[in-house]
């Protein structure tokens, strides 16, 4: 069952995915060569703390740390770690979710570190792209197939995979709720998208093989050849003529 949110339930989730937003706002400055992810771990936990909600990735099915920290050829639920410092050229996504008021709100965004390679830099865009695109298709009477639709022809038209273990989800008062919103697929197929739905397109893109390998501590997901990978999510409200972004940051404003 797709949870249809009423007005007031669409209000605290608008209030905890601003939140989710701010804290991706809040960690850029210290996104840079040196600092460890647990360092960034640390700093996000605490902002989300502050600001009167709990992190819900802490203690998720075990998951020990407050939020993803997927570095290079880590696809996502990377774990931060103190021995992890971040070097000049690589690329790191920081994926937050909030719990506040009862609702979640989820959000990430893959960071450069310093001087990237070109051919990292375009993935990371094209990656971007495909995201945006794949929230452009959000309307009513559309269908859910209609993201992953666009979302695959736009990787693969740069030669690029679509990593289809992992997708975007229904979030609300959980944290991951039906729909699954696979990112690939065809257009006109999966369930008609309706006013009041909220959920998330993070599509994660790949330089190599869309295969991926889970590392022995259970969570940290790689790419099988160790090319890297990108990825970007927000939380999307279904609007009667649209919809809106939940989680858009101030930076994205012109860009959508
Ligand atoms: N935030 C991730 C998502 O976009 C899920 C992380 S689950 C965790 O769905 F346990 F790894 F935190
Ligand atoms: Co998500
Ligand atoms: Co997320």
């Amino acid at each position: 069952m797709i949870s249809i949110k009423s007005k007031r339930e669409i209000e605290l989730m608008r209030e905890t995915s601003r939140l989710a937003a701010s804290t991706l706002e809040y960690i850029e400055p210290f996104v840079k060569p040196g600092v460890t992810t647990e360092e960034l771990n640390q700093l996000c936990h605490d902002y989300i703390l502050k600001h009167g909600a709990y992190p819900s990735p802490l203690n998720y099915h075990g998951f020990p740390k407050s939020v993803c920290t997927s570095r290079n050829d880590v696809i996502c639920h990377g774990i931060p770690n103190q021995k992890e410092v971040l070097q000049d050229g690589d690329i790191l996504n920081i994926d937050v979710t909030t719990y506040l008021n009862k609702f979640h709100g989820d959000t990430n965004k893959t960071f450069l570190v310093g001087n990237v390679s070109d051919e990292v830099k375009k993935l990371v865009d094209v990656t971007y792209q495909c995201m945006r695109e794949g929230i452009n298709q959000v309307r009513p009477g559309a269908h859910i197939g209609d993201i992953g639709a666009i979302i695959q022809e736009i990787a693969h038209d740069q030669g690029y995979t679509v990593v289809e273990d992992y997708c975007g989800h229904g979030i609300g008062r959980e944290f991951h709720e039906e729909p699954q919103v696979v990112h690939v697929g065809k257009r006109g197929t999966g369930p008609e998208i309706k006013p009041g739905m909220t959920f998330t397109i993070e599509p994660m893109i790949n330089l190599g093989v869309k295969q991926s390998k889970v590392l022995k501590d259970g969570w940290t997901v790689l790419t099988r050849d160790g090319k890297w990978s990108a990825q970007f999510e927000h939380t999307i409200l279904v609007t009667e003529d649209g919809h809106e972004i939940l989680t858009l940051r101030k930076e994205e404003n012109a860009t959508f």
